[in-house]
Formats: C-alpha cells, sequence, structure tokens
C-alpha cells in the first residue's frame, strides 16, 4: 500500500475510534510515532484524548518536548499520570533508586509501579486506548493487529500505525514540521526511561537501547505483553 493510501487509512480508522469508541484515549509517549499520532489527532480535531505516564524517571529531552507539545497543540492538551508516591518510596527505600539493574523481576516491579499502575488509571471508564506500536519494532509486536482486545484493561486497544515503516514515520515529521524528540538526533530510535535507554550503534536493532541488559524476549514493560487477543481488524 503506498505511503498516501496507508494515511488516509490510519486517519479513517483514528475517526473511527472517535465515532464508535468514546471515550477514547491516545498514550503518548512523546516519541516519533507519538509524534504523528499527536498531530493527526489534534491537525483534525478528532475527538480523541490524550495522555501520558510520567515516570518520573524520563530524559531531560522528553520533558522539553512535553513543554514543546504543550505550546504547538493548545488544542490537544496532554493529561499527565504519575505513580503512586506511597510505591515509589517503598521501592526506592527497600531496592535501591536504581534496583531496576538487578534482576528481571525488580525491572519489572518498577515499570508496574511506575507505568502499570499508572496506565490502569488513564484506562478507568474508557472504552478504548490508542498507541503508537508499529509491526517492525520487534518481534513480540510481529503477530499485533490493528484492532485488539486488551483483556489485563478491560477495553479494545488500537494500533493504527502498525504497519507503517520507520521511513514513512519520519517523513510525516518532516513534511508537516511536527516537534520530535532531541535524542532521535542522538542515534535514540526508541526512547523509554533514562536509565533503562541508551544509544544504538549503527545496524543494530531499534529497539537494541532499552533494558539492553536483558535478554530480548523480555524486553517489554507490561504496557503491552499480556492479556492482549487479537481479533479481526477494522471493516473497511
Ligand atoms: S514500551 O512498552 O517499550 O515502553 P514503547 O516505548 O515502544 O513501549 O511505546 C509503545 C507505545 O506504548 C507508545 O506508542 C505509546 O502509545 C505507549 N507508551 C509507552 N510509554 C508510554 C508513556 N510513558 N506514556 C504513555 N504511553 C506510553
Ligand atoms: Fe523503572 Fe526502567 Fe521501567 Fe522506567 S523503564 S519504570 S526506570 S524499570
Amino acid at each position: 500500500m503506498d505511503f498516501e493510501h496507508k494515511l488516509a487509512d490510519t486517519l479513517a480508522i483514528l475517526q473511527r475510534i472517535a465515532a464508535e469508541h468514546s471515550p477514547a484515549v491516545f498514550a503518548n509517549s512523546y516519541g516519533a510515532e507519538d509524534m504523528v499520532l499527536t498531530d493527526l489527532i489534534a491537525r483534525h480535531g478528532i475527538g480523541i484524548a490524550l495522555f501520558s505516564l510520567d515516570t518520573g524517571r524520563l530524559p531531560a529531552e522528553t520533558y522539553d518536548l512535553m513543554a514543546k507539545v504543550r505550546t504547538s497543540y493548545p488544542q490537544a492538551q496532554v493529561v499527565t499520570f504519575f505513580p503512586s508516591a506511597a510505591s515509589v518510596e517503598r521501592y526506592v527505600n527497600d531496592k535501591g533508586i536504581n534496583a531496576f539493574y538487578e534482576s528481571v523481576d525488580l525491572r519489572k516491579e518498577c515499570c508496574r509501579i511506575r507505568k502499570l499502575e499508572p496506565l490502569s488509571r488513564a484506562l478507568a471508564g474508557k472504552k478504548a486506548w490508542v498507541t503508537g506500536l508499529r509491526r517492525e519494532q520487534s518481534p513480540t509486536r510481529s503477530d499485533m493487529t490493528v484492532q485488539e482486545w486488551d483483556a489485563s484493561n478491560g477495553l479494545e486497544k488500537f494500533n493504527p500505525l502498525l504497519e507503517w515503516i520507520e521511513k514513512e514515520v519520519w517523513a510525516y515529521i518532516k513534511a508537516n514540521g511536527v516537534p520530535y524528540n532531541a535524542l532521535h538526533d542522538q542515534f535514540y530510535p526508541s526512547i523509554g526511561c533514562a536509565p533503562c535507554t541508551r544509544s544504538v550503534a549503527m545496524g543494530e536493532d531499534v529497539r537494541a537501547g532499552r533494558w539492553w541488559w536483558e535478554n530480548p524476549d523480555l524486553k517489554e514493560c507490561g504496557l503491552h505483553s499480556a492479556g492482549v487477543s487479537a481479533i479481526s481488524p477494522l471493516p473497511r
């Protein structure tokens, strides 16, 4: 499918989500894909609210972009969710400020406190959520579908950029003057929390810089790995 049709399809999916699955929300991590979706939702006035999970450990460049989005897209205000202060205090005081490097269990526990619990609050009472996941990002994403039932959170999940390739994401960003995270220009194709993200070398996988010390099969934080079952894509 050529890019023009892919873009039209994506827009149609977003409009259908707003029309048929309201209230729907878009999870914005401020990565390149999410900036495409932010721009599409704002530019076309689509009725999907935006939210972001601030783990408290994001890179400074992500906070700079958050501030820029607020002024560049006043019509698309992003609501920020924070982790429970009591849970973060307990984890940090019991296990240590950087305990996520010590074991996969401690890493997952940190992601659960800083991402999953706030996500469940962000999704409460919603009928659908939208992500910027793309199929080519990771083997764990190769079987995903544009529309899935998210059993963990009990609502529909949509991945409208699933079939976009990296080149198309950047073509859209450049053509539309979309602001993006400065780290992308420093060989960070995928950006999460600062201590759990590094740059990648030429030819390395796009997600090689995420939780780089772990086995690639375990490298999901739980936002997208558990309890999702695919159903047929949206009718066209
Ligand atoms: S992760 O699971 O490895 O962290 P990734 O960074 O690739 O995910 O992002 C995939 C999608 O998950 C994003 O397009 C976005 O929809 C959602 N997402 C990830 N992190 C956040 C965040 N901090 N806030 C809101 N949404 C997020
Ligand atoms: Fe904690 Fe790292 Fe997960 Fe962020 S990515 S929540 S710092 S373990």
